[in-house]
């Protein structure tokens, strides 16, 4: 790598990363005082669904290669390591086109200057693969087996964003990287998305132990998130204390299934394949769901401004000032 030999080549997510999409949010729900809650906008439920699902389904493709019921031969399942909101690109694509009146040759709406912005959904990506990585053959030697060590990252306050098996290695209690590591991803996404702000720490329990007279994060080592039997994760977990108030207006099913990708066990937590069961369950009770879920007006997401490049547009290059 170092030498340069390897390139990856991506298509351009033109609605950017979800970190930025999500900014203004962020910037309202941090400095939120409690009176003006009902003033302030929250991120559509719907769209949260949407995300998770999307994640989830690309978890399954890692770790299967295929979303189909037969296995790929000699597939190594592939974990991702880094899923956090700058690692998320939002794809602005042409929704595909539905058999309607719309869609018939010679209609009003016909070609790409004349779509509906409601023809437009955004597709959301998992990208930088960074820190992925694949279980090597240690059959013939088992004493090299690399994971978890290998894969372990520096002891500091903001890699309490990881899963707790990342970031933390305890000889005796140390617990392989795996799909559930990945899935503790998917919460983490979850969590920011339903407290609509972008917390360095990562996800934290809300009026339960303090630690240096801040939140306790849900992936530091701490008796409080060890204890398996009683883990309060319903009353300390996504429960919208005035410091993370935006949390109070999302369904209980939601936050029910964000709570169970961050469990500290991974063992504890659903499989991808459980956590897309779990979404298409309620997307199956809640019809009304699917429809505004992609929907990137109605999701108000903040997108960059690239329309001088749009696909078959003019270009209109201007001499640089100065
Ligand atoms: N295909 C793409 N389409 C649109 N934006 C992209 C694309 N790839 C990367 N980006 C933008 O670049 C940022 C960094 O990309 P990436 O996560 O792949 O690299 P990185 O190694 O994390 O870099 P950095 O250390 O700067 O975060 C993303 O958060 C996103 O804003
Ligand atoms: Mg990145």
């Amino acid at each position: 790598m170092s030498k340069r030999r390897f390139r990856l080549y991506a298509d351009f997510a033109t609605g950017g990363a979800m970190d930025s999409a999500i900014l203004k949010y962020h910037l309202g729900w941090h400095t939120i005082v409690d009176e003006r809650i009902p003033l302030q906008g929250i991120l559509p439920e719907a769209f949260i669904w949407y995300v998770i699902r999307a994640l989830a389904t690309a978890l399954i493709v890692l770790q299967h290669g295929t979303l189909g019921d037969e296995a790929v031969t000699d597939w190594k399942p592939i974990m991702h390591l880094d899923i956090q909101p700058a690692n998320i690109l939002l794809d602005v694509q042409n929704r595909k086109r539905r058999r309607s009146e719309d869609d018939a040759p010679g209609s009003a709406l016909e070609g790409p200057s004349k779509r509906r912005k409601t023809d437009r959904e955004v597709i959301p990506q998992l990208a930088d693969f960074g820190l992925s990585f694949f279980d090597l053959d240690f059959s013939h030697g088992p004493e090299l087996d690399e994971n978890p060590q290998d894969h372990i990252l520096p002891d500091s306050d903001s890699n309490t964003r990881y899963a707790p098996e990342h970031q933390i290695f305890v000889d005796e209690n140390s617990q392989r990287l795996d799909e559930k590591t990945d899935v503790w991803g998917i919460g983490r996404i979850a969590w920011t998305l339903i407290v609509n702000r972008l917390n360095q720490e990562g996800p934290v329990r809300e009026g339960g132990p303090l630690v240096e007279g801040r939140a306790l994060p849900l992936s530091q080592i701490h008796d409080a998130n060890m204890e398996m039997v009683q883990d309060r994760y319903d009353q300390e977990v996504l429960v919208g204390s005035d410091a993370w108030p935006a949390a109070r207006r999302y369904s209980e099913e939601l936050k029910t299934l964000v709570r169970d990708c961050l469990k500290y066990f991974k063992d504890n937590r659903p499989s991808a394949k459980e956590v897309l069961r779990r979404v298409d369950r309620h997307l199956d009770a809640n019809p009304g769901l699917r429809e505004e879920m992609a929907d990137p007006h109605g999701t108000l997401l903040e997108f960059p401004d690239d329309g001088a490049f749009e696909i078959g547009d003019q270009l209109i290059a201007h001499r640089p000032s100065g």
